[in-house]
This record gives C-alpha cells, sequence and structure tokens, in this order.
C-alpha cells in the first residue's frame, strides 16, 4: 500500500467489468473525492480483468487498463484489494482463495460462489487475517449481512424471510399489474440487467435458494450450503393463478425462507448436514441421538395476502424480514437487482476492506459446524390447490371427501366453470406437506379431477 503524506492510496483489482463492475467504476469514479474526504484513503483502480479486451462498456477506460488475466492482479504486489465479480463457481474461487493467501482482502457479489464453497474461503480469510466482505451477495444494495454478522450478534435469530430475486419480482409484478406475459418480462428483466448469465438460475430459485443458504449460514451460525435448499420456481405461474389470487386477495411472490427448530426432538426426522448422500436419521431412541438445532430452508413461489407487508414489494426491489426473540420483527427493503444498487453495496465493501487492512484489523465471518437440515416433507403450510373438475352434481363433494380423508382442512374455495370442466382453487388450513402430497396423489387418480394445474404455499397475514 502506497502512502502520500495526507491520503493513503489503496489499488483495487477488479475481475470482471459486466454489469456490476461498470457500475462499480463509475460509481467509485462520482464518489472517489467524498470518500477521500471521510476516509483519508484515495481508492484506485490498478487493472481491470475481462473476457474481453474489445468490448465496449461504455466507460471512459483506457484498454491499457484491461487484461485478460486475472491472476496477474492477485499476484499483482501492488493490488492491496480484490473485487471479484466475475460470477461463477471457477476461476472466482481460486482467484479469491489466492487473493486471501497473499494477505488481500476480498470483496465479491458471487452467491453461486458462496453458497457452494463459502465455508472454505471464510476460513481461508480468517487463517490469512483478511477481510472477506460479501455485502452485494445477498439481497443486492440492501444492508442485510452486516445487520446480520454485527449488529444482530446479540440476537437469538429465529427466522429470515424476504423476497431476495430481483428478476422474479419483477416479472410476477409485470404479469400481475400489467398482464404481460411470462416471456415478456423475463427479457425485460435481462434488458435491464437483472437477471443472471443464465436466467434458470433466478426462475428456478437457485439464486434465491443460494442468498438464503448464505443468509441462513449467517443467522444460525451453522454452514448451510445450495443443496440443502428445496426449491420450486416461477416458471410455471399462470394468469390463472394470478387470476384466482386475485379473488382470494393475495399476490404471488418467490419467498426465500430459513428457520431455525430447537429442542423439538419429536419431529427429528432430519437428513443429518450432508445433502449429497442425503443420509437419513431420526433423532430419536435409535441412535439415542438429537440433533440441537434443526434448519429449514427453502424457496417458493406462495400467496402472501394482499394485507401483508411482502404484496406490496413491487418491480426489482426486495425485502427481508427477520424475526429474533429480542428484536422482534426487523424488515430491510431496496433494490436487489441491478448494476448500480449492487455496485452501492460492493463499493461500501470495498471502503470497510481498505480500511480494516490500514488498521491491520478484519470482521471475521461467523461460521459454524455442517447444518442439521430438516426436509421439507417434515414441514407444514397452508397451501392453495388448483384443479380443473368435470361440471358434474356431487363432484366437489367427493373432491373435498379426498382433502378431509387426509386431514386437510379446506379454508375457502373459489370456482370458474368453462363449459363442461370447472376450474376450482382452494386455500387449506395448515397441514402438514406429506398429507398434502397423499391428497393430491389420492386427486390424481379420481376420474372428475382433470388436471391439477397449481400447488402453492400460503403464508399468513
Ligand atoms: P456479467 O456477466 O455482466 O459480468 C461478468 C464480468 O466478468 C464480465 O465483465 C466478463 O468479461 C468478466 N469475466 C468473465 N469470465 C472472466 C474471466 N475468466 N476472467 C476475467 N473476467 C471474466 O455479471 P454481473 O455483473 O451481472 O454479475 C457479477 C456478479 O455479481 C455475479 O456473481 C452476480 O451473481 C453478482 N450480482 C449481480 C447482480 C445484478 O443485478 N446483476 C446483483 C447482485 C449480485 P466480459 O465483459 O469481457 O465478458
Ligand atoms: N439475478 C439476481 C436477481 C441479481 O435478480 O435478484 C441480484 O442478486
Amino acid at each position: 500500500m502506497s502512502d502520500s503524506p495526507d491520503l493513503s492510496v489503496v489499488n483495487v483489482g477488479l475481475l470482471g467489468c459486466g454489469i456490476v463492475g461498470t457500475q462499480l467504476v463509475q460509481l467509485l469514479e462520482e464518489r472517489r473525492a467524498t470518500l477521500a474526504i471521510h476516509t483519508g484513503m484515495r481508492l484506485e483502480l490498478a487493472k481491470i480483468a475481462v473476457r474481453s479486451i474489445s468490448k465496449d462498456r461504455g466507460l471512459p477506460i483506457d484498454e491499457s487498463m484491461l487484461t485478460t488475466d486475472a491472476q496477474s492482479l492477485v499476484d499483482d504486489p501492488s493490488v492491496d484489494v480484490i473485487v471479484e465479480v466475475i460470477g461463477g463457481i471457477e476461476p472466482a474461487r481460486s482467484l479469491i482463495l489466492d487473493a486471501l493467501k497473499a494477505g488481500k482482502p476480498v470483496v465479491t457479489a458471487n452467491k453461486e460462489l458462496l453458497a457452494n464453497v463459502g465455508a472454505e474461503l471464510y476460513a481461508a480469510a480468517e487463517a490469512n487475517g483478511v477481510d472477506l466482505l460479501f455485502e452485494a451477495a445477498a439481497a443486492g444494495a440492501i444492508p442485510i449481512v452486516r445487520p446480520l454478522r454485527e449488529s444482530l450478534l446479540g440476537e437469538d435469530v429465529r427466522r429470515v424471510m424476504g423476497i431476495v430475486n430481483g428478476t422474479t419480482n419483477y416479472i410476477l409484478t409485470r404479469m400481475t399489474d400489467d398482464g404481460v406475459s411470462y416471456a415478456e418480462a423475463l427479457s425485460e428483466a435481462q434488458r435491464l440487467g437483472y437477471a443472471e448469465r443464465d436466467p434458470t438460475a433466478d426462475v428456478e430459485g437457485y439464486d434465491a435458494g443460494a442468498k438464503a443458504a448464505i443468509m441462513a449460514s449467517i443467522a444460525f451460525g451453522a454452514n448451510v450450503v445450495a443443496g440443502d435448499v428445496y426449491h420450486e420456481g416461477i416458471a410455471a405461474i399462470t394468469q390463472d393463478d394470478i387470476e384466482f389470487a386475485r379473488l382470494f386477495d393475495y399476490t404471488i411472490k418467490l419467498l426465500a425462507i430459513a428457520e431455525v427448530y430447537r429442542g423439538d426432538s419429536e419431529t427429528a426426522e432430519v437428513y443429518r448436514g450432508d445433502s449429497e448422500t442425503a443420509e437419513v436419521y431420526r433423532g430419536d431412541s435409535e441412535t439415542g441421538d438429537t440433533a440441537e438445532q434443526e434448519i429449514g430452508v427453502r424457496v417458493y413461489p406462495a400467496m402472501v395476502p394482499n394485507d401483508h407487508p411482502l404484496a406490496s414489494v413491487r418491480g426489482s426491489f426486495n425485502a427481508v424480514f427477520i424475526e429474533g426473540d429480542a428484536a422482534g420483527e426487523l424488515m430491510f427493503y431496496g433494490r436487489g437487482a441491478g448494476g448500480r444498487p449492487t455496485a452501492s453495496a460492493v463499493l461500501g465493501d470495498l471502503v470497510d476492506a481498505a480500511a480494516n487492512l490500514q488498521r491491520g484489523s478484519f470482521t471475521p465471518v461467523p461460521h459454524g459446524p455442517r447444518a442439521v437440515i430438516r426436509p421439507i416433507d417434515a414441514l407444514a403450510s397452508a397451501y392453495y390447490i388448483g384443479v380443473t373438475v368435470t361440471d358434474n352434481p356431487g363432484v366437489l363433494s367427493t373432491v373435498a371427501g379426498v382433502f378431509g380423508q387426509h386431514n386437510v382442512s379446506i379454508r375457502a374455495m373459489q370456482q370458474q366453470d368453462s363449459g363442461e370442466q370447472a376450474r376450482v382453487a382452494f386455500i387449506t388450513h395448515t397441514a402438514n406437506e406429506r398429507d398434502v402430497q397423499a391428497t393430491l396423489s389420492d386427486l390424481r387418480h379420481l376420474s372428475e379431477v382433470s388436471d391439477i394445474h397449481s400447488v402453492l404455499r400460503v403464508i399468513g397475514s
């Protein structure tokens, strides 16, 4: 790190200059002078690694600033801090590990990486006494990682729930408010820079799942990985579902939910942390062994009551609820995707990392042992179930009877007729996942039911 009499210069190596990277370059330019006054540091871009030197980035940067050799930035002794906004697992993982081993703090926005190999990276950062900061990896511009890591360290966090994917929230908002088709709304989200390089990650719930794993790991002090997260995406949501939701006074949102369960051995049939082998054990007398805490973490589209604050989170905005024992409910709201909002979170981390580097300190990421995951079929929820039936006398009571046989209680019903068929939508009271699955299985065998067109969870007010 080079010093001037009044101002320390911190040289930044930027890995990636796409949607987020270009906006970081821009924001750094805009904020450099003010940051220098506030922090006494001058953040200078040393070099930028990209895939293609000739690509037009709409930035006034000299080609000599660019390289296709990302490793050379990591190895360059004049580079003090590394920012990784390439995305994906490799080469990001190796570059970050090498930077940490070289004693360079790292800032990343890469949720896929952290949700898969975060534990390895957190350990490397701690072993080398440097920062690994990733505020942008959980919900874009919203400060959520730092509150969980620092402000809420004294809190017994029980639940983290929210809308953490801007692309899917944008798509669902456009479909709901403007009747735009799913395909059209997705291509708009891509044009606006919200979607991942492969938007399957957004629409299938992997991106929200990665963020849920990261937040759960920090909130509950146990290592939750992407493979632990049960996920369903939004690709099957239709205008019909949106219309039924409206009739019931609900809005459909893709939710990420992470909960911790403690001291509940009765239901402790769980996967013991290793989602690859998915070894099931019972926390009962067979082993005499009970899990101290289990974590349930899932992403799915859900019906949210219109009077719930999450129902009014629209477009690319995200919102995260945290429920703690002493603090009660906290809600964080803001832009969850897009280059400039994300760059704001990256820049905040960069300033923090540079300041810590100057002080010779760092903030370790709280990380714990592999989580014990409670599987989805051990959970309970209210449900929205849409079926197409023949419109004949007695059909509804036959269908309702199947719900009753499996102890699933119906709370509300709406019907839309179309000739000889009727589309019927039920909202149930809270029911066990296994009972609902058994109900669905029996409904599929009824001659009166031609189709089960939708199954969504329903959350309470
Ligand atoms: P982009 O695909 O727009 O940018 C990726 C950049 O990385 C490009 O500049 C690309 O170069 C460069 N790159 C790719 N491979 C290499 C390589 N091997 N060596 C050097 N450079 C390489 O992605 P985003 O900016 O959208 O996302 C970056 C990260 O931020 C991801 O982890 C993403 O999940 C995360 N993120 C994104 C948000 C968003 O709203 N977009 C929000 C929050 C987090 P080139 O330009 O030459 O192709
Ligand atoms: N693709 C992500 C989203 C970017 O849509 O939320 C922000 O992490």
